[in-house]
């Protein structure tokens, strides 16, 4: 790609990412065999970490790539093992110049199998703080709540008394809603969104990715959130384009994911052009990378080679990213 070295230089964070998403078919094999968890031997893909790559390579939807993802998850069972496997994202941010990262997780995906919160937790701050250290890079945690679980259920975990400890220490420094979003309109969350805004946690939903422009709406009116993830539908309604515009929320999208999960048919559908004539804020972030077998650098390719943008194009995509983070200005200027 041209500018590729100046790419992979540019400083970047990145704000979408699902650490549970980070899970390479290596340390899937590895960790199977580690805890004992039998793998599908009706499904040939889990033949091996070879064919298991190229299954995620032909996913058909957002719902396939879910089954997948879903599954690897069990073989996470042990702190250390949630530690090894944010490690392997940060590692492949650092490289990929990556120096702030907000990133997701999803408690119920673990609770309900029995793993515990504070489980999960320690292993995903071990490895944060590991990442701080020896990579200079600084991190967020982001709990995420899955739309297509009884929202009961949902509001249950947001109240669980280990979720709010994490959220009274900040180390949790806000909320998410992901998983199916088609079927599951934001508004169903509104109390979950209210009790974390008085609490002072920082919010943001998947809204118009799979699902329609109102989601960014009703994201937005009715969840008061701070970012839209996805957000790639916005294009189809210009005066609420022109509103987010003219409020500089940041949109956290993912081209790489929206191509393989068939959101859009290729990189060039997306409305990248229409988002900077608007002047739409936007982040690029590699959302599953693991699975989508693409790291954030990819991504940031992935959009040059469609859309040709010149250099102060790019320095204007790396500002909003690193303005739109969640970390302290202090923070911001020393990256910028
Ligand atoms: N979309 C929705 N939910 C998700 C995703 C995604 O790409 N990855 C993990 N949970
Ligand atoms: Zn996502």
């Amino acid at each position: 790609t041209p500018l590729h070295d100046f790419l992979k230089r540019l400083p970047k964070a990145e704000h979408h990412l699902h650490l549970e998403g980070a899970l390479s078919p290596t340390l899937l094999f590895e960790l199977a065999k580690r805890n004992n968890i039998s793998l599908p031997t009706e499904d040939s893909a889990f033949n091996s970490p070879d064919s298991l790559q190229s299954r995620y390579g032909r996913f058909t939807s957002l719902d396939d790539f879910l089954h997948y993802y879903y599954f690897g998850m069990s073989v996470l069972i042990h702190a250390h093992d949630f530690e090894a496997l944010a490690w392997d994202y940060f590692q492949h941010a650092s490289a990929d110049g990556v120096h702030h990262a907000e990133v997701f997780f999803d408690p119920q995906a673990h609770t309900t199998r029995g793993v515990s919160y504070n489980t999960v937790l320690s292993g995903f701050e071990s490895a944060c703080r590991r990442a701080e250290r020896e990579l200079g890079i600084t991190t967020e945690l982001i709990t995420c709540f899955l739309r297509h679980l009884p929202v009961e259920d949902c509001l249950a975990t947001f109240e669980n008394e280990h979720v709010q400890q994490s959220y009274r220490s900040g180390a949790v420094k806000g909320i998410g809603l992901d998983s199916s979003e088609v079927g599951f309109p934001p508004h169903l969350f509104s109390e979950i969104y209210e009790k974390a805004r008085k609490q002072g946690l920082r919010r943001t939903a998947h809204a118009g990715g799979e699902g329609p422009v109102d989601f960014i709406a009703s994201a937005l009116d009715t969840l008061g959130i701070e970012r839209i993830d996805h957000g790639i539908r916005l294009a189809d309604d210009a005066d609420l384009m022109a509103k987010v515009a003219a409020q500089g929320t940041l949109l956290t999208t993912c081209p790489i994911s929206n191509v393989v999960l068939g959101s859009v048919p290729s990189i060039q559908d997306l409305p990248i052009r229409k988002f900077l004539d608007a002047g739409v804020r936007f982040s690029i972030n590699s959302d599953d990378p693991a699975y989508f077998g693409r790291y954030i650098l990819d991504n940031y390719c992935s959009v040059q080679e469609s859309f040709d943008l010149d250099v102060q194009e790019w320095g204007s995509i790396s500002r909003a990213g690193i303005e739109g983070s969640w970390c302290g200005d202090g923070r911001k200027r020393e990256i910028l």
